[in-house]
C-alpha cells in the first residue's frame, strides 16, 4: 500500500530528474525519456523503438499536444496526469496486440487496489473504469516486418490529479476525484512499472489463459447487455467472457454465440 502521507504532497507530485532516477531504480535501470511536452508518447516512442533502443524503454510526458486513445480518437493530456508508453520487441504474433491491451489493463487494476485499496474495473478490451466513469485507458501498437512483430508500444494514460473539463467529467474520473487528495504520481509511476514488468514477465512464458482468472476479478462486463460494434456492425447481447485468446464472447438476442475480435462496447447495463 502507498502511504497516504508520501502521496499527499504536492512537491512530491513533480517528476522531476531525481524523482526519475528513483523511478528507475525500481526495475534494473530502464530509461526514462522524459518531457514536458511532446505531440503523443507513442509517437516518440515509436523514433525510439525505430533506432532499437532497449526494451523497457518508456517515454513520459506532463503533457501531450496530441494525445490519441483508440481509433485515432482524441485522448485529453493536460498536466497532472500521467502519460507513458513502454517500448517492447515481443517475439510473438501480431495477434496478440489485444492480449497486451488486457494484460496491462490487469495489472493497473492490480497496481490501484493495492496501492490505494479502490477497485477499478476493466472495460474489455483496453478501459479502466470507476463508478462507470473513465479513469485510464490503454493504446496498443506495434510495427511489423514480414508479418513478425518489429516493436510494440504500449501506452498508458491515466487520469491522476489532472482536471477533467467540464465536458470529460460526465464521462471520465481522476485518482484525485476519487481518493480526494493529490497523488504522488513518481510513486504512482514506479509502482505501475514495477507490476507491468513482472506480468510482462509471466506473459513471456505463460499461456494466456493463466490472465484469463486474474481478468474475470476486474471484469466489468461480464453478464452484463452490452451493444457492441465491430466491423461497422452492431451485435447485442450477454456477454459470457473472454476465452484463452482473450477474444469476448456474446450470447446474441437469438442465443448464437459471437466472438469479438476486436469492437467498442458502446452501451453496457
Ligand atoms: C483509449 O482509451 O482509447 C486509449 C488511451 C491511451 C492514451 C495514452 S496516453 C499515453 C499514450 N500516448 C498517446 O497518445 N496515447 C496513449
Amino acid at each position: 500500500m502507498i502511504k497516504k502521507a508520501a502521496l499527499n504532497s504536492y512537491e512530491k507530485d513533480v517528476i522531476n530528474s531525481e524523482n526519475l532516477r528513483k523511478i528507475r531504480s525500481y526495475f534494473a535501470g530502464n530509461k526514462i525519456n522524459y518531457f514536458l511536452s511532446t505531440n503523443s508518447t507513442q509517437d516518440t516512442a515509436k523514433g525510439l523503438a525505430d533506432t532499437g533502443v532497449k526494451e523497457g524503454t518508456v517515454v513520459l510526458a506532463e503533457r501531450q499536444s496530441h494525445g490519441r486513445g483508440r481509433f485515432s480518437r482524441k485522448w485529453s493530456s493536460p498536466e497532472g496526469g500521467l502519460w507513458f508508453s513502454i517500448i517492447l520487441y515481443p517475439k510473438i504474433s501480431p495477434e496478440k496486440n489485444l492480449q497486451f491491451s488486457l494484460i496491462t489493463a490487469i495489472s493497473l487494476c492490480e497496481t490501484l487496489e493495492k496501492a490505494f485499496n479502490i477497485k477499478p474495473l476493466i472495460k474489455w478490451p483496453n478501459d479502466i473504469i470507476y463508478n462507470k466513469k473513465k479513469l485510464g485507458g490503454i493504446l496498443v501498437e506495434s510495427a511489423l516486418i514480414s508479418n513478425r512483430v518489429k516493436w510494440t508500444i504500449i501506452g498508458v494514460g491515466l487520469n491522476v490529479n489532472n482536471i477533467l473539463s467540464a465536458g470529460i467529467r460526465k464521462k471520465a474520473v481522476s485518482l484525485k476525484n476519487i481518493l480526494r487528495f493529490r497523488i504522488n504520481r513518481t510513486n504512482l509511476t514506479a509502482e505501475i512499472l514495477k507490476n507491468f514488468y513482472s506480468t510482462y514477465q509471466k506473459f513471456k512464458f505463460k499461456r494466456f489463459s493463466y490472465f484469463k482468472r486474474k481478468f474475470q476479478r476486474y471484469s466489468l462486463l461480464n453478464d452484463r447487455n452490452v451493444k457492441i460494434e465491430e466491423g461497422g456492425r452492431i451485435y447485442s447481447g450477454v456477454v459470457k467472457g473472454i476465452d484463452e485468446n482473450g477474444f469476448l464472447w456474446i450470447k446474441l438476442k437469438n442465443r448464437i454465440s459471437r466472438k469479438i475480435l476486436a469492437g467498442t462496447v458502446l452501451k453496457y447495463e
